[in-house]
């Protein structure tokens, strides 16, 4: 680029032009009129900066000068160069940095320096019929490009969850009028009560850090002219084990009771969430004493091998760097021996056998009264109901409470019959919804199942 590209040839005609397009803009056209695009220009050290200069007049012109000053806070203005038509006039102390090609305003700042920083003056004068004169300023900042930074982590090792901190500092190489964030996932991190900044942001501080404080880092840096970020910086952090459970690939699960089938060999899968992962042991409870059967996340237990019918297992999970450690409980019983056994083994085994016998009772309750649901036309009792005075309820058979629970395995008849007394069953109408209802309707279903078919019993209310 050398001067060869300002040169044009003057021609007042460019400033009638642009004194129309003034003329439109302002509805009047007394005189001259200078603009600039931009008040404020950010320039990069050692380049080269353009300041642009637009200016237009609707008069004869004789003489057109041009004069560009310089000036800094606190300091007298400076002359840099000007001109008189075609003729540049320059500051022979600036004469190699800064080019002018009249009438053309705009300047040429070559090359850039920090010292260039400051506010630049233009003062164009028209002399015709009569002397014009206008000026602007425009305010040159010069900074370095930032490169990309760089983030360190300390400790490097990583820390501990609600023991550690981490502190990550952001280092840049070259910038001027750096301005740090940081960012975690891409989001920008706000002070709280375990993050904290250094003044200029360039460190971040978490004391302590948690489990929550995981996540992809990265250090953003700008000044007016570029930005860089750093790549992603995951911090180190030991927690856990949280969660930790015990899932079978078969059997039945109830809380922390595994049902299997006779001769089933079954795999017990013990997770926690940690990190570093957890190491697992596996411990039996046989007779009050324990021991560690296994270690490893997984446990297979093949049931012919089980002496007892019920056994209590245990899955320890240890973080042998956070140094702490969860554990769970859980029963696996074998089933086919047949719950009336179990039943009669009901008041020596174990309270936590009992609760197990009832949870499975519970089980197949539930699995009655899905089947019950499955195959009763409840929807078509129900509009019926709905129609139905409730003086036309039928009292319906009932079954027992289930305060002794293995008393009351068997096949269960369910039947309903017109009840000639007429008493309501139903408290109020707005009841039907319960699945609960049968009506007149429905005359019996059978349901099969364990053992005995306990008497039919009516309750008259
Ligand atoms: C002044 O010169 C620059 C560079 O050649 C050019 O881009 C700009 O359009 C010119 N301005 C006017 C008002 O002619
Ligand atoms: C500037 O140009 C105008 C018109 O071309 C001319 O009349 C005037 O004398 C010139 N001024 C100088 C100082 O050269
Ligand atoms: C100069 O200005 C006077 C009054 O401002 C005007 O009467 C005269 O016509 C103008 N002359 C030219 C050549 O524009
Ligand atoms: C973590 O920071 C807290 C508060 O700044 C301080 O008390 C504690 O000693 C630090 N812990 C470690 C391991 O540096
Ligand atoms: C963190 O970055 C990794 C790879 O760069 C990406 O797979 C993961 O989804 C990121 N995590 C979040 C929370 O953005
Ligand atoms: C530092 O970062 C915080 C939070 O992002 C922000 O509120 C604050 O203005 C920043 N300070 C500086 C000096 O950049
Ligand atoms: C089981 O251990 C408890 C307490 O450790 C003890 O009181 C009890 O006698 C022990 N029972 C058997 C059968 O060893
Ligand atoms: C923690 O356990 C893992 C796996 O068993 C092992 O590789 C590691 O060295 C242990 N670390 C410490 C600090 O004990």
């Amino acid at each position: 680029m050398g001067q060869d590209a300002f040169m044009e040839p003057f021609s007042s005609t460019v400033g009638v032009f642009r004194c129309k397009l003034y003329l439109l803009l302002l509805g009047f056209c007394s005189g001259l009129k200078v603009a600039v695009p931009s008040h404020t220009i950010h320039g990069i050290r050692g380049q080269a900066l353009y300041l642009p200069v637009h200016y237009g007049f609707h008069t004869r012109a004789s003489d057109i000068q041009i004069i560009w000053l310089f000036e800094r806070p606190h300091t007298m203005p400076k002359y840099l160069l000007g001109s008189v038509n075609k003729s540049v006039v320059p500051d022979l102390e600036y004469q190699h940095k800064f080019t002018m090609m009249p009438p053309n305003a705009s300047l040429l700042i070559n090359p850039l320096q920090f010292t260039d920083e400051g506010n630049y003056i233009v003062k164009v004068n028209i002399q015709g019929n009569g002397t014009f004169s206008a000026s602007q300023k425009i305010q040159v900042t010069v900074d370095d490009l930032v490169t990309k930074p760089v983030v360190q982590t300390q400790p490097t090792s990583g820390a501990v969850e609600y023991v550690g901190n981490i502190t990550l500092t952001c280092l840049v190489e070259r910038g001027t009028r750096l301005v740090y964030q940081w960012l975690k996932d891409g989001r920008p991190v706000h002070t709280s009560s375990t993050n904290s900044f250094s003044p200029q942001n360039n460190t971040f501080h978490i004391a302590p850090v948690t489990k929550e404080d995981i996540g992809n880092y990265s250090c953003l840096v700008k000044n007016s002219i570029s930005e860089m970020e750093s790549d992603i910086i995951v911090p180190t952090i030991y927690y856990g084990p949280y969660g930790l459970q015990v899932n079978s690939d078969k059997g039945l699960k109830v809380g922390e009771v595994f049902t299997v089938d006779i001769g089933e060999a079954i795999l017990f899968d013990c997770s926690a969430d940690s990190y570093p992962p957890n190491t697992y042991s596996w411990i039996q409870r046989t007779d009050n004493t324990t021991y560690v059967i296994k270690h490893g996340p997984r446990l297979e237990v093949v049931s012919e091998n089980i002496a007892q019918k019920t056994t209590d297992y245990m899955c320890c999970a240890y973080n042998n760097v956070t140094g702490k450690r969860d554990e769970t409980h859980f029963t696996v019983i074998i089933t086919s021996v047949g719950l009336e056994k179990l039943a009669q083994k009901g008041k020596s085994l174990s309270p936590l056998a009992s609760i197990t016998g009832v949870s499975l009772f519970l089980i197949i309750s539930m699995c009655l009264l899905f089947l019950w649901k499955k195959y009763q036309p409840y929807k078509v009792i129900k509009q019926k109901l709905d129609r139905r005075p409730e003086t036309e309820y039928r009292k319906a058979q009932t079954f027992s409470g289930h305060e002794d629970a293995l008393d009351d395995f068997g096949i269960y008849e369910f039947v309903a019959f017109p009840d000639a007394s007429g008493v309501p069953r139903m408290p109020s109408r707005s009841v039907p919804a319960s699945d609960c209802v049968s009506g007149q309707d429905l005359h019996s279903t059978i349901y099969e199942v364990i053992h005995h078919i306990p008497a039919q019993q009516d309750y008259p209310e």
